[in-house]
């Protein structure tokens, strides 16, 4: 079974080629992070403005490159929200515009169930049940995944998400839009323990994210050394900011695995690609004999395969769209 995909929830547009949910014939995208870096963030009538312009090329892109026609096409699949509603009105549109002309099926996905299944793409045999820690530009979850269709929210930020408080201290720092890769990379070289911010696990048994006090104090402590005229180790804020964040992200994630019985952890989203964070999560389910498995990068970040796979899951479990289709720019999982 073929399906084409489409995701234009933020600032990609992408629209993919899939093959029985697993197997990617063509994941096209394109990204306008060039475009918004100039801003300092995406700028939503200027995302739905490129992806109007890019999205047809982009569609016959990914069928050229998986050498397949229109005519080939068994389902389609396209991101429903959460995202930019001027954003995601592009992708749904495109989408809707294809299912009729073809007379197949439409897909609304959940974006987030999406960078799940991002998953199922890399790991050909991973299989629910399992722990899935969720962490973007726009979220932070952590949820019981419990079939390919079956999902229970566990815990998600009561505030900023985790990549979103990456952007906001990369940006303090005078780091480039999006700040995460440069923490990541900048954390390596500095020392974790130099500089102690906020661990904020919030109730005992709570499963939530609180990351604006993290944020904020990070904000401060700059303050603090630029008012005393101290020279700042932009190296050493990374490596304790990156560490503060990921001892909350690491200790939540493992305690829900424990408490339901789960011996698999799977991450997702753009900063699943942070590699403190793998190691972190690799070196702690050695310990704790968890199996831990993560996309690859271009997985990991917004991209029509991963909406295709939750498309196909979601056929195969008889959830089917009409053409009435609707945006759903707050959408919870
Ligand atoms: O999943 P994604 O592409 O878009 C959303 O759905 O939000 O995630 C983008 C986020 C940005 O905040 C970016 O800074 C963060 O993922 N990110 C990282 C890394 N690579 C991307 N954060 C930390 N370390 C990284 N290596
Ligand atoms: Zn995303």
């Amino acid at each position: 079974m073929l399906t084409l995909a489409i995701e234009t929830s933020c600032d990609e547009t992408s629209c993919a080629i899939l093959k029985d949910g697993r197997e990617v014939l063509s994941n096209i995208i394109s990204s306008q992070i060039e475009i918004h870096k100039e801003y300092g963030g995406v700028v939503p009538e200027i995302a739905s403005r490129k992806h109007i312009e890019n999205i047809n090329q982009i569609i016959q892109e990914s069928l050229e490159e998986a050498k397949v026609g229109f005519d080939d096409i068994d389902i389609v699949g396209v991101t429903q929200g959460p995202g930019l509603v001027g954003a995601l009105l592009i992708g749904i549109s495109s989408a809707k515009a294809i299912a009729y002309a073809l007379d197949i099926p439409l897909i609304g996905v959940n974006h987030i169930q999406g960078h799940i299944c991002a998953n199922y793409i890399e790991h050909k045999n991973l299989e629910p049940p399992f722990i899935c820690l969720i962490v973007s530009g726009g979220h932070s979850y952590l949820v019981h995944v419990k079939g390919y269709t079956e999902y229970k929210l566990i815990g998600q930020t009561r505030d900023d998400a985790a990549g979103e408080a990456f952007d906001k201290v990369a940006r303090a720092l005078g780091l480039p839009y999006p700040g995460g890769p440069h923490i990541d990379r900048l954390a390596k070289l500095g020392n974790k323990n130099a500089i102690e911010f906020p661990r904020v696990m919030l109730e005992k048994d709570s499963y939530d994210f609180s990351f604006s006090g993290l944020k904020t104090s990070v904000l401060n402590y700059l303050n603090q050394m630029e008012q005393k005229n101290e020279n700042i180790v932009v190296e050493d804020v990374a490596a304790s900011f990156q560490a503060a964040i990921l001892d909350v992200l690491v200790e939540k994630a493992f305690r829900l695995a424990k408490e339901k019985g789960l011996n698999k952890i799977v991450m997702a989203g753009g900063v699943a690609s942070n590699s403190g964070l793998r190691d972190r999560m690799f070196e702690k389910g050695q310990e704790e004999g968890v199996e831990i498995y993560h996309p690859s990068k271009v997985l990991c970040t917004d991209n029509g395969a991963m909406i295709g796979s939750a498309a196909y899951f979601n056929y195969k479990a008889g959830q089917k769209s009409d053409l009435g289709l609707k945006v759903k720019p707050n959408l919870g999982l």
